[in-house]
């Protein structure tokens, strides 16, 4: 595709993507928050009338007072508002982020020989795949198991989040492994939304047009499910960051720290979940505090030793960047307008440059240009003896 064509998709899918996220994500905290504060309401005509809690919140220049019943209330209120759209727009410009920047690109982006020598095409076909099989498993996963223990549930369930990330890591570029996990939980996020959460909302409001006593079950399901997706939420928007930090990406067991932080956040969403019921639970930001220090800890990269002693010409590193570097890194597209035409340029950024290539490898991405070890060695005594 041509390069200025996909800066603009990019541009365009991301903005959606992000903001219909943001839709998704703000309504599902809040209406996870309300279920939680829900107290007894104090009208006794609330009650009889099937009122199962209140909620008073105040907001945007006034008080607002919501309801949950029990089922529902006697008559069809009108309008219904549904909460579906922000979680497949969510999904579907997600997709087409994935489909513009990692299937179209594949060979550089989702591949990596270094990992696995797959086909582009095979790469996006185990892509597409997993995202697939991510769902049916979890779905029969919780048919399974769910039913009886929600806490079994979890414990295989990390079990299965920790062989998928293993398993992308095995298979995909670092950078596109973290964000097929990503994807596979979000796309049973919002196959949750799809298949089990809005048809038994259907099922309710059908049950009262025909002044039924809906099945209850279908809704516990629901409710199960939307749990599941509050502490899928914070994981995923983990992996959708972290294509920026090639430190956490690139790490050797970068499948091991994404099941660590996805246990953490689990807990922190615990926490959250207790405040919103009036409880504080101060231990848990404490511990959690103590397991991002000791994965910050655990993750720095070595700064391995340059074997080459004599001095670096600027002239040499220009060499390797010219041959490694500047097919990407030049001109109105590189990406992030970071260019490395001119040995000013190539100064400024030696930081950057170590970080990237010498310590976390993460550039050239996939190794694309096929630098070699010497190379790495080479920008690395031209940064120490930068001093
Ligand atoms: C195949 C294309 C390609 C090649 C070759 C390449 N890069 Fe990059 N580089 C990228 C892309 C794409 C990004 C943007 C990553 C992102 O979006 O976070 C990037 C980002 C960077 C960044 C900024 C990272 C950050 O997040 O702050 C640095 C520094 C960098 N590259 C250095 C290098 C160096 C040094 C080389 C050569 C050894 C190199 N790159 C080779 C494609 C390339």
């Amino acid at each position: 595709m041509d390069p200025y064509l996909r800066d603009v998709l990019d541009v365009c899918i991301r903005m959606l993507h992000v903001i219909a996220g943001i839709a998704w994500i703000g309504a599902s905290f809040y209406f996870v928050r309300l279920d939680l504060a829900l107290r007894p309401p104090k009208e006794r005509g609330d009650a009889e009338a099937g009122v199962a809690g209140e909620f008073w919140g105040v907001h945007g220049g006034g008080l607002y007072h919501s309801r949950k019943y029990r089922l529902a209330p006697a008559e069809m209120p009108e309008p219904l508002h549904w909460f579906k759209w922000e979680a497949y727009t969510t999904w579907l410009s997600g997709f087409a982020l994935l489909v513009v920047l990692y299937y179209l690109d594949a060979d550089v982006r989702l591949v990596d020989p270094q990992v696995a020598d797959l086909a582009a095409w095979q790469a996006v076909a185990v892509s597409v795949g997993g995202l697939a099989l991510g769902w049916v498993v979890y779905d029969l996963l919780c048919r399974a198991v769910g039913a009886r223990s929600q806490i079994l549930l979890a414990v295989v369930g990390t079990g299965l989040v920790a062989i998928a990330a293993w398993g992308a890591g095995e298979l995909f570029a670092p950078r596109a492994a973290y964000l097929q996990v990503g994807a596979m939980l979000g796309t049973i996020m919002v196959a949750n939304v799809l298949f089990v959460i809005i048809p038994a909302h259907r099922k309710l409001v059908a049950a009262m047009e025909e002044k039924r006593e809906p099945d209850p079950t279908p809704l516990l399901r629901a409710k199960n499910r939307s749990v599941h997706n509050n502490y899928l939420t914070l994981p995923v928007l983990f992996t959708m960051l972290i294509g920026h930090f090639a430190f956490v990406f690139g790490a050797d067991e970068a499948w091991l720290v994404f099941v660590l932080v996805a246990v953490l956040t689990a807990f922190i969403r615990v926490f959250f979940n207790f405040w919103h019921t009036g409880r504080r639970v101060w231990w848990i930001p404490v511990a959690a505090g103590v397991g991002i220090v000791a994965l910050a800890v655990w993750l720095e990269p070595d700064t391995p030793a340059p074997t080459r002693t004599d001095p670096v010409s600027i002239a040499e590193v220009q060499g390797v960047i010219a041959e490694r570097c500047a097919t990407c890194h030049s001109g109105v597209s590189a990406p992030l307008g970071i260019t490395f035409e001119t040995a000013e340029q190539i100064e400024a950024r030696a930081d950057d440059i170590e970080r990237q290539a010498v310590l976390t490898r993460a550039m050239p991405p996939g190794n694309a240009t096929g630098i070699t070890d010497e190379e790495r060695d080479l920008l690395a005594a031209w940064v120490a003896q930068r001093g």
